[in-house]
């Protein structure tokens, strides 16, 4: 017999967006916080650069509108836009009243120092030195673990999502809440609550290189679909154009923000390249950037290009940069003096669960929010330091939508536990270790920066493949978190993939050889693929 826990609110992901959420509803309800890992490990902890938000005088929400829109390529949506950039500030107040610190100008102690990334046509992101995400996380944690209110549970991982359609044949589809893995004593759980929320983070693990964390493997927006949840604009994953090459560093960010301070990307010989490729040169969008440093490194031969920022002050870079400057010398690379190794990564997932303003999806009970979510801020490429913007502002929106619905009624008691009768213990786990680095692998080489139709087919041959082998495995034996991970990881690639093919233009982040130029004469629509049940 499996435990059941029911909750008023069901909140999966504790990165910005599921904390946020949760402090914003604990007064009035009783919270579950779900994380597959310890509680502060996600996308958020890593976060350099900061968050955008309007303070300066000589800014103005129309301008960073306009820089989301055009950086979007057609494909944000206007409304939303401009919606979470007029909540901005009152965000950004709500993470100072949690205690949150920001890096104050060097000037007065009144103004908080902000920086420029690519895309933005002003000084707009408001930062803790270049460790902004570990300042919020920390703290927002620190709040949800004094809150009687909030009940945290580290190293528990959603299974699958409980609906009414699939457990009672309903034609309304709601859910219901979540089967979760208890990974510590290895149990299957039963999570009830009339309202779930999906705040589980993006996917870029689903590439063999990523700037993102092991927990980054699109598990929400997997489970989602398979409960019928529509899902737009997978094909847009943001590469980030600059992370650290060095064998031994998996996975670390050279920020963004560091290009705001000037810094150069440079060939072997020393040579610039950027004004090859757009007037903005480094602060160029960041589509721009990484296919450019793609382009020369495949032109070149080259393992990597370099980021050179030593025209600034040893001060300087230590004051702004201390993260960066440390991490780099763990690595013998002193960035005061000497330019950085660099080569882009998968970064972000733009598309996810479509969903309203109030962060809705189409299952009734359902809410997405984080980069899980496809809302239509980022269109067809998310500008820098919008993405823990966007958390912020829906999770208040969403809270502010559940608040309404306050006390909650629930249909929970009636719900079977997980069925672990027919399965065995795996003897080996080779097959899901090989098929991870498979994936992972086929990812990178054929549904890359740079895509065709060949390669696209390519992968979705393999894929095919190991769907199969993935779908036997879980069928016969006992069910692990790297098995989950796969089996969504397989899922996220087959949204990808059908996205990618469905687009036939380049836009954004989305770039194909064999349709190279944006379809300008029609209207840019959004690629949808409905929910799975
Ligand atoms: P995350 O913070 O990723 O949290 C996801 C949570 O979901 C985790 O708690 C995880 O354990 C949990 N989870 C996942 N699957 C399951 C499951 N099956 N069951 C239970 N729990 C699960 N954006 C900016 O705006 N500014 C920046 O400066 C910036 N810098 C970045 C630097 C790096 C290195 C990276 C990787 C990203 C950066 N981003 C930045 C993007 C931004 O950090 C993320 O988009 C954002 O933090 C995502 O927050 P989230 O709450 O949606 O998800
Ligand atoms: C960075 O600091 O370069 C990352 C910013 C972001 O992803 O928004």
């Amino acid at each position: 017999m499996t435990a059941t826990h029911h909750f008023d609110i069901l909140i999966i992901g504790s990165g910005v967006a599921g904390l946020t959420l949760a402090l914003q509803l604990a007064d009035h309800a009783q919270v579950a916080v779900l994380s597959k890992e310890q509680l502060e490990e996600g996308a958020s902890l890593y976060a350099q650069g900061g968050i955008s938000v309007v303070l300066d005088q000589a800014d103005s929400l129309q301008s960073h509108v306009d820089d989301t829109l055009l950086t979007g390529a057609g494909l944000c949506n206007e409304q939303v836009v401009r919606f979470t950039v007029e909540h901005a500030r009152e965000s950004i107040e709500w993470l100072i009243d949690q205690g949150v610190s920001f890096t104050k100008d060097g000037v007065t102690s009144e103004t908080y120092h902000l920086t420029q990334e690519g895309g933005h046509s002003h000084r707009r992101i408001i930062h803790s030195a270049d460790a902004t995400g570990r300042e919020v996380e920390t703290t927002l944690l620190g709040k949800a673990q004094a809150h009687p209110n909030i009940h945290l549970f580290p190293y528990h991982i959603g299974i699958d999502l409980i609906t009414s359609q699939k457990q009672f044949g309903d034609k309304d589809n709601q859910c219901l809440g979540c089967y979760v893995l208890d990974i510590k004593a290895d149990t299957p759980l039963t999570f009830t609550a009339p309202i779930t929320i999906m705040a589980t983070g993006g996917a870029g693990k689903v590439y063999l290189y990523t700037s993102n964390p092991d927990v980054s493997t699109g598990d929400g927006i997997a489970m989602g679909w398979r409960a019928g949840c529509d899902v737009a604009n997978m094909e847009f994953v943001q590469f980030h154009p600059t992370c650290l090459y060095h064998p031994k560093a998996k996975s670390f960010l050279i920020s963004e923000a560091l290009r705001g301070e000037g810094a150069k990307l440079l060939l072997a010989d020393g040579c610039q390249f950027m004004d090859r490729f757009h007037p903005q040169v480094e602060l160029a969008p960041r589509d721009i950037v990484a296919r450019a440093i793609d382009h020369e490194m495949k032109r070149l031969g080259d393992d990597c290009v370099y980021l050179d920022i030593s025209h600034q002050s040893k001060d300087f870079i230590e004051q702004h940069f201390p993260t960066i400057h440390r991490r780099c010398l763990d690595f013998g690379i002193d960035m005061t003096s000497e330019p950085i190794p660099v080569v882009p990564a998968a970064h972000y997932t733009c598309g996810g669960l479509m969903t309203d303003i109030h962060g809705r999806t189409n299952i009734a009970g359902l809410y997405a929010i984080g980069e899980t979510a496809y809302t239509g801020l980022h269109g067809a490429n998310r500008m820098a330091s919008n993405s823990i913007l966007e958390c912020l502002v829906f999770a208040h929106s969403a809270a502010q939508h559940i608040s309404q619905q306050l006390p909650l009624s629930s249909k929970g008691s009636t719900i079977p536990a997980w069925d672990a009768s027919r399965v065995k213990p795996a003897k080996e786990v080779i097959a899901v270790s090989h098929n991870w680095d498979e994936l992972r692998r086929f990812m990178w080489d054929y549904v890359g920066i740079v895509r065709s139709d060949e390669r696209l087919h390519k992968a979705q041959n393999r894929l095919k493949l190991l769907q199969q082998e993935i779908s036997d495995y879980y069928r016969q034996y006992r069910i692990t978190s790297d098995l989950l991970e796969l089996r969504n990881l397989a899922d996220i690639a087959e949204l990808i993939i059908n996205s990618a093919l469905q687009r036939k233009e380049s836009r954004g982040l989305h770039y194909t050889l064999d349709y190279p130029n944006t379809n300008n004469d029609k209207p840019a629509i959004d690629t949808i693929i409905t929910g799975k049940s």
